[in-house]
C-alpha cells in the first residue's frame, strides 16, 4: 500500500485528518545519483525523477492537495489552462474524484502523450488559437462568473503540494548546495523555495528558462514565446514576482538555454544515465552544462516530466530504426554492422 503525499505529509499541509483526500499514490519520487553528469561539471549530481508521478509529472504533488481542497470546499468542476502536463493531472485527478474537467491548451503546441491523457481521463479539452499566456488570462476571467475551481499554480494548494518535493530532497541529502530547475509559470521553483524555508534549508536556486521564452532573464513579458521544450512556452509568468525572490534571497540566478542545449542535455540524459525526461525537464541539466551551479558542490537537477510524453520530439532527435528481412544472415549483419 503506498500513501500519497497528503498523508505522508499532512503535518506540513493545510488538511486535516477528517478531510477527503484524492490521491494516485504521488510524490516519493527517485532521487538518482548522476554520475556521468557529475563527471562532466566536476560535482555530485542528483536528479530527482518527477517523471515518476503517477501521470509523469511533478503536477501531481500539487494537483492532489489542490484536488483535494476542491472536494472539501463543494466544487463540482475544475479548469485550468496548460502547455499539457497541468491539463494531464487535472483531469486525472477530477476523474478520480467525480469532479468534472475543463483544460484551455495552445493549439499545436502540446506534446501527444499530454493530449492523450487529458481526452483519456474525459476532460474537455479547448484548444486556444493562441498561446498559453492567453489561456491562462481567459481561465482566471472565466472562474470569476462561474463556481468552478481554478487548479493552476495560482492556486495555493498546488504550491503546498509541491513543495513536498524539497521535503524528499531534504530527507535524502544532509547537505544541499544548489538546486537547478527549469522555469516556465515559475510555480514550481517558488513552491522548492517554500518547502526548503520550511525545513530550515537555502541552497542556491538556479532557474533556467528557454531562451526563446526567458521574460524573467529579460525582465519584460514575451509576447510571442517560442521554444521546442513546450511545456515552458510561456511569456508572462504567473508567480514571476515570488520566483525572483527565490532566485536572488538564495543567491542564485535565472539563465537562459537554447533550444540546442536543451535537446543535447536531453539526448545526454538518456543515452548516459539512462533517463529520460522531457525537453522542458532537461532545461534544468542544460542550464547547469551551459551556466554552472555558481561552484556548488552538491546539486540536484529536477527533472519535472517524463520522455514519454512527448514521443514526437524524441523521434525527431534519434538515429532511424535498421529495418531487416526475417532471416538470421540479416538479422546478424544489422546487429553486428
Ligand atoms: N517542466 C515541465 C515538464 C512542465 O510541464 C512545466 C510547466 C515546467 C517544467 C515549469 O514549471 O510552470 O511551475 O515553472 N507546465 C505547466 C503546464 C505550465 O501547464 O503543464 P512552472
Amino acid at each position: 500500500m503506498s500513501f500519497g503525499l497528503i498523508e505522508r505529509y499532512r503535518d506540513r499541509l493545510p488538511f486535516a485528518p477528517e478531510d477527503p483526500v484524492v490521491s494516485l499514490g504521488e510524490g516519493s519520487t527517485p532521487l538518482v545519483h548522476a554520475p556521468a553528469l557529475s563527471e562532466r561539471v566536476e560535482a555530485d549530481v542528483w536528479l530527482k525523477y518527477e517523471g515518476l508521478n503517477p501521470t509523469g509529472s511533478f503536477k501531481d504533488r500539487g494537483m492532489t492537495c489542490a484536488v483535494s481542497a476542491a472536494v472539501r470546499e463543494g466544487a463540482e468542476a475544475v479548469i485550468c489552462a496548460s502547455t499539457g502536463n497541468t491539463s494531464a493531472s487535472a483531469a486525472a485527478y477530477a476523474a478520480r474524484a467525480g469532479l468534472r474537467c475543463a483544460v484551455l491548451v495552445p493549439e499545436g503546441k502540446i506534446a501527444t502523450g499530454k493530449l492523450a491523457q487529458a481526452l483519456m481521463h474525459g476532460a474537455r479539452v479547448i484548444v486556444i488559437r493562441g498561446n498559453f499566456d492567453q489561456a491562462l488570462t481567459l481561465v482566471r476571467e472565466l472562474v470569476e462568473r462561474h463556481p468552478i475551481a481554478l487548479v493552476n499554480s495560482v492556486n495555493r494548494f498546488r504550491l503546498e503540494g509541491q513543495k513536498t518535493a524539497a521535503f524528499e530532497i531534504v530527507e535524502e541529502l544532509d547537505e544541499l548546495d544548489a538546486l537547478c530547475i527549469p522555469v516556465g509559470n515559475a510555480g514550481n521553483i517558488t513552491a522548492y523555495w517554500k518547502g526548503f524555508n520550511e525545513v530550515g534549508r537555502r541552497p542556491r536556486m538556479f532557474g533556467f528558462q528557454a531562451a526563446g521564452a526567458a521574460p524573467l532573464v529579460a525582465g519584460a513579458p514575451v509576447q510571442h514565446p517560442e521554444t521546442v521544450a513546450s511545456a515552458i512556452r510561456i511569456g508572462n509568468p504567473a508567480r514571476w514576482e515570488e520566483a525572483m525572490d527565490a532566485m536572488t534571497s538564495s543567491h542564485g540566478a535565472v539563465r537562459a538555454v537554447s533550444d540546442a542545449q536543451i535537446l543535447d542535455a536531453y539526448r545526454f540524459l538518456a543515452a548516459r544515465e539512462g533517463i529520460f525526461c522531457e525537453p522542458a525537464s532537461a532545461a534544468s541539466v542544460a542550464g547547469l552544462l551551459a551556466h554552472g551551479a555558481g561552484g556548488a558542490q552538491r546539486i540536484v537537477c529536477v527533472l519535472t516530466g517524463h520522455g514519454l510524453k512527448d514521443p514526437g520530439t524524441a523521434l525527431d532527435q534519434v538515429a532511424a530504426v535498421v529495418p531487416c528481412e526475417p532471416e538470421l544472415a540479416a538479422v546478424e549483419r544489422a546487429v553486428l554492422a
